[in-house]
């Protein structure tokens, strides 16, 4: 598994069904899945850790700071075939700081090398560690470098760098994402300093051009929004970051072989705005882009709506969007 280029986790938007469809877009783009609580796995009534074989390599994000639990998941997350376990260390919201964990672990870095030891104990996949380069008044170079450092001491080898820092009082987890400064010279830092361990960085990464500049510097760039908003982009992340030559879908084979998909969803029970409304932003940019996401958000959710709500949008689509 290379990590030159992963999908982020993202709550409500990288579940399944969005992996599905990016992975129809690149064959080696990491994907992670939502932010998972040890809680929601151990007491919880669903099942969180299904997903479809076509998604890997897949790597499950894990919320929580109770090693005996982490441990627990991690192991369930091995036997169910995840290529990774990544634990969030970067996420400011109010109810992830009442847990006790997210971004707030920053300022307790034995527990946070206390919970990776305990992963990794019982697994063979990386146990890998997502966090930001701060958080609140500590949010200088050392305070970073400590963290890496102590974590890393524990064989954890695989960080990803959101290049800002979090505030845990005072900001919406979507202020935290837009408002402290990105500085991506902190990633490129660590990775000076920690040469021997994998360093990606994340952060208002929006063009395959940005990620090149990136990877001059890092081994991996994580991208969030963008790979959702405008999924596209992914596109070129085989031939450019990783030598795959082999022909991509274009956008409306993209959305044909979503209909298989979305029909086997709605046979399991499942309503189809489900999986359509991760495949808004499939035509961005391209003439149809509006039509396409219209068509979708108005017909989806209407009652007994089958998949041929995708071969509908398509063909309301100008040729042009539909031979691109
Ligand atoms: C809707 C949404 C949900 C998110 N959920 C998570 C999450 O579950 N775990 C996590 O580590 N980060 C989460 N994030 C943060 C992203 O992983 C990423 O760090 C952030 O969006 C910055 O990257 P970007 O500028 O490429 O989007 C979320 C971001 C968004 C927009």
């Amino acid at each position: 598994m290379k990590r030159t280029f992963s999908v982020a986790p993202m709550l409500d938007w990288t579940d399944r069904h969005y992996r599905y469809f990016a992975r129809l877009i690149s064959r080696h783009a990491l994907l992670y899945t939502e932010m998972v609580t040890t809680g929601a796995i151990i007491h919880g009534k669903g099942d969180y850790l299904g997903y479809n074989e076509e998604e890997h390599p897949l790597a499950l994000q894990l919320g929580g700071s109770n090693p005996a639990d982490l441990a627990h998941c991690a192991k369930l997350a091995e036997q169910r075939g995840y290529d990774e376990v990544n634990l969030n260390v970067g996420c400011p919201s109010d109810r992830v700081q009442n847990g006790r964990f997210g971004a707030c672990l920053m300022a307790e870095p034995a527990l946070v090398a206390d919970c990776i030891k305990a992963m990794q104990d019982v697994v063979s996949i990386p146990v890998t560690v997502k966090t930001r380069i701060g958080i609140d008044e500590q949010d200088s170079y050392g305070f970073l470098t400590d963290f890496v450092d102590t974590v890393a001491a524990t064989g954890c080898e695989v960080f990803t760098i959101h290049a800002r820092k979090a505030w845990l009082q005072g900001l919406s987890p979507k202020e935290n994402r837009e408002i402290p400064e990105l500085i991506y010279e902190r990633a490129y830092q660590i990775k000076r300093d920690f040469p021997q361990l994998n360093i990606s960085v994340n952060g208002g990464i929006t063009s395959l051009e940005q990620c090149e500049a990136h990877l001059a510097h890092l081994d991996g760039v994580m991208v969030g929004r963008e790979a959702y908003q405008n999924p596209y982009m992914m596109a070129e992340v085989d031939r450019r970051l990783y030598g795959d030559d082999r022909p991509v879908l274009s956008r409306a084979e993209v959305a044909q072989q979503m209909i298989p998909y979305l029909e086997r969803h709605i046979a399991n029970g499942g309503r189809a705005n489900h999986v359509t409304r991760h495949i808004l932003g499939l035509f961005n940019g391209m003439p149809g882009a509006r039509q396409w996401r219209r068509y979708l958000a108005q017909n989806a959710h209407l009652p007994g709506v089958g998949a041929e709500v995708v071969a509908d949008a398509l063909a309301s689509l100008p040729d042009a969007a539909r031979a691109a």
